[in-house]
């Protein structure tokens, strides 16, 4: 199914191919997926109650957990336990770790595991300094041996699949992908996600879709993930078409339009494009979110809440100035009147494009 040329994008009978292959959903190693649309990890935001919301909106093939530090994780420390809560609605799962050791990664491994998570993967894209200054991260990702050897370890340590996330390489003379997936595939890794950027292009410039495409050809039969600026239903049938790849994992794109899971799933079943929300599907997204919050965290979910917004806004008709005040909300009642202003003043906001994409170049978001 590799594809080229910006035409081709646009043949609906790609479009079918894809809705035929989709039917089929996929395999990764023992697990059965229904869609191969992923949700892609976000550290901060696609914890538990934003993946429940989300996943009630149908779509989601795989979600993964926020990264977690392998070792924090076996020493029971309260954030770590708290990145990996789960809900039976939350499923298919897999909860991504990161470690230079290989022997922790793989107990870390094997204790989740033990207490049913179903999937683990591999963080090796993060290019976070305190990261890679850990030897995990980015920095295994030039080192191929020492991460095979880590990769192995926790294969052979757990029944469950392993499968691995990294960038294309550390910066354009060292573009490790494609040998390393190759090389990961050999240990026995279950799929590789790759999002097409170097670690020193940060989010800038574009991805790199020939990039993901060498990773994809490089491989024998594992599937390869391709991730990347996925924000539309054609951003990911291109990523499909043009690379090749298995399955998409979408982060950022999930957060500017919760609903691009489910308009995948009507676009690849045949029906209309042009399908928007309704006003009540938006307010019952945003009121859902916030409780499913509050169900986990108390009252800490109106300061935990409030980062979200500035995604939501756009998508969701919030007037600027009760997005503002979303961001600065300190209780239940506050935020139940907030959305009811939202309700009656609907529509009446003049930007369509999301606050926090304007912020993200200035924030940690950049080092991702
Ligand atoms: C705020 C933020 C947090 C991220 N956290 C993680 C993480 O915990 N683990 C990981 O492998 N990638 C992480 N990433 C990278 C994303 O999973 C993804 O590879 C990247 O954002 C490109 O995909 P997108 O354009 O669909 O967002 C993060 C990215 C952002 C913006």
């Amino acid at each position: 199914m590799l594809m080229s040329g910006q035409q081709l994008m646009s043949d609906e009978s790609v479009l079918v191919e894809l809705a035929v292959e989709e039917t089929r959903g996929i395999q990764i190693g023992s697990r059965s997926l229904t869609s191969r649309y992923f949700l892609a990890p976000l550290a901060g935001y696609t914890q538990l109650a934003f993946r429940r919301v989300l996943r009630e909106l149908g779509g989601i093939g795989l979600a993964t957990t926020d990264l977690v530090h392998a070792r924090l994780l076996l020493e029971g420390k309260r954030q770590s336990l708290q990145l990996i809560e789960t809900h039976p609605a939350d499923q298919p799962l897999s909860v991504q770790l990161f470690g230079n050791d290989s022997e922790t990664v793989a107990a870390a491994a094997r204790w989740l595991e033990d207490r049913g998570y179903g999937g683990i993967d591999i963080n090796m894209g993060c290019p976070m300094s305190k990261v890679h200054g850990q030897g995990g991260g980015a920095k295994l990702a030039c080192q191929t041996t020492a991460a095979c050897d880590l990769v192995g370890r926790v294969v052979e340590a757990v029944h469950v699949p392993v499968t691995v996330k990294m960038r294309l390489g550390w910066d354009r003379e060292h573009i490790t992908a494609p040998q390393l997936a190759a090389d990961l595939e050999a240990v026995g890794t279950a799929a590789i996600t790759v999002h097409g950027r170097t670690r020193q292009q940060g989010f800038g410039g574009t991805v790199n879709r020939e990039g993901i495409r060498s990773v994809v050809e490089a491989v024998k039969s594992i599937p390869v993930i391709g991730n990347g600026d996925v924000r539309t239903v054609e951003d990911a049938i291109a990523m499909r078409q043009l690379t090749g790849c298995d399955a998409v994992a979408i982060g950022r794109g999930a957060m500017l339009d919760p609903w691009i899971f489910a308009r995948i799933q009507r676009a690849l079943d045949g029906q209309t494009s042009d399908w928007e929300p309704t006003v009540n599907e938006q307010l019952g997204f945003l009121r859902r979110h916030f409780a499913l919050m509050h169900e986990q965290h108390g009252d800490r979910a109106c300061v935990l809440f409030r980062k979200f917004v500035a995604w939501y806004g756009a998508r969701l008709g919030i007037p600027e100035d009760l997005e503002t005040r979303l961001r600065l909300f300190e209780s239940c009642g506050e935020f139940d009147s907030i959305c009811t202003q939202i309700e009656q003043r609907h529509g009446e906001r003049k930007s369509d494009i999301a606050t926090a994409l304007v912020r993200v170049p200035n924030g940690p978001v950049e080092l991702w």
